[in-house]
């Protein structure tokens, strides 16, 4: 019988295609995903190290795999426990200290070795720890052939950050930067879209970054590996994230105008609406700046949709600096945010300064902003009512008959209709909104005229 594997994926998007990269891995071994964890061999939890809530929610989760461990044993089950991604990274051998479960802990760069590390762990019945950083990339010694589990799909392009923002733990976890070859990318996407995928999602801590060396000594930017890419004719559907201000180059923002396949959405965090506490942040860039990018983002492509990051109770953040945010989403309009209380985190420049804010404080301003966010993304989801979307159908929805697919501008659109089938774009009459999700109807054409029975 094969063996059994359960991934838990906390975090960001980087972390949801090392987890499918994990399990390909351990496919090799023979590995297959177990539909419980309790019914696994190996279980692996692949963290975050962002913010302090999601790194403390590792222990309590091993709290209760203890338990489903000693079940397991009980009934003579072996169970091999690893915890993965950036709180391995960060905590290492802390990490088998404070939880004595674990057998493997191994880093974001590392888990390609994650086959060899369980006939350890297996072998040797003590803990082992890998969080090393390699000198030969991990990703060619990861298997060539990905399954894709649905028409959409991740693409890891770029991995790291050298930009070192004050408050923030991606540049000592996730390591430096580091651009994949553009050959080896196309080898992937064309393997995908072989595979049905119609939509790639390029991804990195820092994507607009991206600058790969080429065979012929030439070196690429994201806009040239969005161009290549979208000369698939397979593929409909381009996107990447997440990006740096200071990286939107204007063959980028051209993309945005050119690539008929990039689709018109963007995620460009900005963090705060204050120069001061910008300059804090390193982030080396300043509202106008920012606002600048985005005219002539809109410019370039009139319709697109911003989504952003927002940080409120940096140390030493004032009233007036957290209106100086507010105003700044005020002035823009997001159609989707992500917003968080600043979370102090150890070795980051930040922690070590003066006046912090209370929580009390940064929760009052974090609902603030969530208010304004939630509106506006409520506004731009209602705008959509009457208009007419092509969406891609993915998978489907919670209810009976429901399928689940996305607009252009990445908003969920729920249809219930015998005409939607997963893995194609249909043209979809929006007739209702709500703040995070869209709903409609197919639009009839001749081809599609009624249900077949
Ligand atoms: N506290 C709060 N939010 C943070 N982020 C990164 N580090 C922290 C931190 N220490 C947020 C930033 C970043 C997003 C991925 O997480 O907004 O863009
Ligand atoms: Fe972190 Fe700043 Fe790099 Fe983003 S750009 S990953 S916030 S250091």
């Amino acid at each position: 019988m094969s063996k059994r594997l359960y991934i838990k994926t906390y975090g960001c998007q980087m972390n949801v295609y090392d987890s499918e990269r994990i399990s390909d891995t351990m496919k090799t071994l023979g590995y297959r995903a177990a539909n419980e964890m309790a019914d696994a061999d190996l279980i692996v939890l692949n963290t975050c190290h962002i913010r302090e809530k999601a790194a403390e929610k590792i222990y309590s989760e091993l709290g209760r795999i203890r338990a489903i461990k000693a079940d397991r044993s009980r009934a003579g089950k072996k169970t091999i426990v690893a915890v993965a991604g950036c709180v391995a990274q960060a905590e290492g051998a802390e990490i088998v200290r404070r939880a004595p479960v674990v057998d493997i802990v191994v880093g974001p760069q590392s888990f390609q070795n994650l086959t060899h590390l369980v006939f350890r762990a297996e072998q040797e019945g003590r803990h082992v720890i890998d969080t090393s950083f390699p000198a030969d990339g991990k990703f060619e010694q990861l298997p060539k052939i990905r399954a894709p589990k649905s028409c959409t799909a991740f693409l890891t392009v770029q991995e790291g950050c050298d930009k070192f923002c004050t408050f923030c733990v991606v540049p000592y976890t996730r390591g430096v930067e580091y651009s994949r070859t553009p050959e080896e990318l196309i080898v992937e996407a064309r393997g995908l879209i072989e595979n049905g995928v119609q939509e790639l999602t390029l991804l990195g801590q820092n994507v607009n970054a991206y600058h790969g060396k080429a065979e012929d000594g030439s070196t690429w930017t994201l806009a040239n590996l969005l161009d290549r890419l979208a000369q698939f004719p397979g593929l409909k559907r381009l996107r990447y994230t997440t990006s740096h201000p200071n990286d939107m180059t204007d063959d980028l923002i051209d993309a945005h105008r050119n690539n008929p396949k990039l689709m018109p959405y963007l995620h460009l965090p900005f963090q705060s609406g204050s120069d001061r506490i910008l300059a804090a942040m390193n982030r080396k860039h300043t509202v106008e700046e920012y606002c600048a990018i985005i005219r002539r983002l809109r410019n370039a492509r009139p319709d697109i949709a911003l989504s952003t990051d927002v940080i409120v109770g940096f140390p030493g953040e004032t009233d007036e600096e957290f209106n100086a945010t507010m105003k700044l989403i005020e002035d823009i309009g997001f159609a989707q945010a992500y917003s968080f209380k600043y979370s102090s985190r150890p070795g980051t420049p930040a922690a070590a300064m003066e006046n912090h804010v209370p929580e009390e404080v940064k929760a009052e301003r974090l609902a603030k902003l969530q208010s304004l966010l939630s509106a506006q993304q409520s506004a731009f989801n209602a705008a959509c009512v009457g208009s007419q979307v092509p969406v891609l159908f993915e998978r489907p929805g919670r209810e009976q008959g429901q399928l689940v697919g996305r607009s252009p501008y990445l908003q969920a659109v729920h249809v219930d209709d015998c005409l939607a089938h997963t893995n194609a774009i249909v043209d979809v009459v929006i007739s209702g909104a709500s703040r995070n999700s869209l709903t409609g109807v197919i639009k009839k054409t001749p081809a599609l005229a009624s249900c077949k029975e």
